[in-house]
């Protein structure tokens, strides 16, 4: 599978990865879904609160470690989701995650990796996430057919926060 466009930066803080989701979240349609990947503490977690920051939540965004699916927001509907703790792609599919993904519901999945590319709907998003340093990140978000055109202009216009 080829991205369609690959935007690549690397952020300085925590507060910056979030303002890099709080950007992506625009550019998404209904039904899209979000894989983000990397390392343990590699800034998957902030990303998706900044993303969520972009929606009007009624409480703050915890990591679903525990929970595994977490709905942020009605309108879009938006969910969190954790595949760490799942070591078998049938205890993801156990989830019912092949429906959320083919609703018309936003998703952001933490670990995607856990389900495998084949779980992923066609038209998807990959964000991934690498230490750089105590806090900087590198981040690469590819686009599979999900998102609009000239997406990644939207995403580099400095300064990120
Ligand atoms: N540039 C940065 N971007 C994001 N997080 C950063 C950055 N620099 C330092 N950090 C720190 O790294 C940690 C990232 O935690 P976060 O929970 O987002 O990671 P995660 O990828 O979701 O991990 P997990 O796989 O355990 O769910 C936080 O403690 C945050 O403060
Ligand atoms: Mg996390």
């Amino acid at each position: 599978m080829t991205a369609h466009g690959v935007f690549h930066v690397t952020t300085a803080s925590p507060e910056e990865t979030e303002a890099l989701g709080r950007r992506l979240a625009p550019l998404i349609s209904p039904g899209t879904v979000v894989g983000l990947y990397g390392d343990l503490a590699s800034g998957k977690t902030c990303f998706v609160r900044g993303f969520a920051s972009y929606f009007d939540l009624d409480g703050a965004v915890h990591s679903p470690t525990f929970t595994l699916i977490n709905r942020y927001c009605a309108e879009p509907a938006l969910y969190h989701v954790d595949l760490y703790r799942l070591e078998e792609v049938e205890e993801v599919l156990d989830l019912g995650i092949e429906e959320l993904f083919e609703s018309a519901a936003v998703c952001l999945v933490e670990w995607a990796e856990r389900a495998g590319d084949g779980v992923l709907p066609r038209a998807h998003v990959k964000a991934r996430f690498a230490h750089a340093g105590p806090a900087s990140r590198h981040v690469t978000i590819e686009d599979y057919g999900a998102l609009p055109e000239s997406w990644d202009r939207a995403l580099r216009q400095p300064p990120l926060a």
